[in-house]
């Protein structure tokens, strides 16, 4: 066990959260995470209420364990969502992509354990103002939507720490027990990571997805958007450089748009196809060589702990005479 802020708060074991991911995070993923140990966040980003409330069913069967739900607040119908969730006692709500003073007020009023997902320190001091319990602190090598800012998470953590008294999660470029502890040290009393989780057994996205984070090397991530003022970090593929060709080419936000069109992300992540599809993917995937069970990446990472510790402490000569 491993006791911080955010263990204690959220009621976990270990504090080790996996994010709310579009398409990915569904009930058995979440679940898996939740019975590790971890908080397992189930990102709405794709459903509708039905399937919101189809996977909420399958979520509370599989686990009696803490576990929590991710809100896009750019979703106009963000408000219903979240009422939903609420009605059926979800606990734990995290909010990204907006500003949570949309729904802060709600989920005071609903007692619940508020989170909320930010890109630089006035985001995380305004979720402070607002009540939110904790904040994600999500860097620049994160797989996905990240902030306009382009802050790396070994620049953001200690910022954000210093700069709000409520626990700070780290999130972005974490894929083992090194970056986990390299995050305590940065000041965050809890991780989160997206990309690791993308590629395990209980991962629901198609096989070619998990495969190409496998066979990513270090380089092989980049980021489209820039021009949308929306960054999205994903793996190099045809539809990358098509969009990276176009926003070096001065093209308008409305023809990136009609490049990109609406269901890029379905393609790469259930059906298949990582060239036209978008793959959305962190800068750790050249460091995640296997696909692993849920249960084998916390069996990896709580122990490897220690090992890193002690190694750092080697370097520390405590004998200067
Ligand atoms: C495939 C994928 C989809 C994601 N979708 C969402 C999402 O819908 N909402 C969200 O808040 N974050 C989303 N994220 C970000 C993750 O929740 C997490 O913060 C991030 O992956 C952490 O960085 P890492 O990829 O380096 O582990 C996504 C990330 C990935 C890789």
């Amino acid at each position: 066990m491993i006791e911080t802020r955010v263990t204690k708060i959220l009621g976990i074991k270990y504090p080790v959260i996996k994010g709310g991911m579009v398409w990915v995070s569904n009930a058995e993923l979440t679940a898996a995470v939740s019975n590790a140990g971890g908080l397992g966040v189930m990102g709405v980003g794709a459903m509708d209420m039905r399937t919101l409330n189809e996977e909420l069913d399958r979520l509370q069967s599989m686990t009696d364990k803490p576990f929590g739900i991710s809100f896009p607040l750019i979703r106009p119908d963000y408000e219903a969502m979240i009422g939903a969730a609420l009605d059926r006692g979800v606990k734990i709500v995290v909010t990204s992509a907006g500003n949570p003073a949309k729904t802060h007020k709600m989920l005071q009023s609903a007692g619940v354990v508020a989170i909320h997902v930010i890109a630089n320190v006035k985001m995380a001091q305004k979720a402070r103002d607002l009540g939110y319990h904790m904040v994600v602190a999500e860097g620049f090598e994160a797989g996905g939507h990240d902030g306009k800012d382009e802050i790396t998470t070994f620049a953001l953590i200690p910022q954000v720490a210093d700069a709000v008294d409520i626990p700070v999660i780290a999130a972005g470029g974490i894929a083992d027990a090194r970056g986990m502890v390299a995050a305590f040290a940065l000041g965050a009393e809890g991780i989160q990571m997206g990309t690791r989780f993308a590629a395990t057994k209980e991962s629901p996205v198609h096989e070619n997805f998990k495969q190409a984070i496998i066979n990513a090397i270090d380089t092989d991530t980049t980021v489209t958007g820039r021009r949308l003022n929306d960054p999205v970090r994903v793996i190099k593929n045809k539809l990358s450089q098509e969009i990276l060709d176009a926003e070096a080419a001065g093209a308008s936000p409305e023809d990136i748009l009609g490049i990109i069109g609406p269901d890029r992300t379905h393609m790469a992540s259930i059906d298949g196809d990582v060239e036209s599809g978008s793959v959305m993917s962190g800068q750790v995937s050249g460091m995640i060589n296997e696909i692993k069970s849920v249960q084998e990446v916390f069996d990896e990472l709580i122990p490897g702990i220690e090992p890193v510790i002690n190694r750092i402490k080697k370097f520390i000569n405590k004998d200067t005479t």
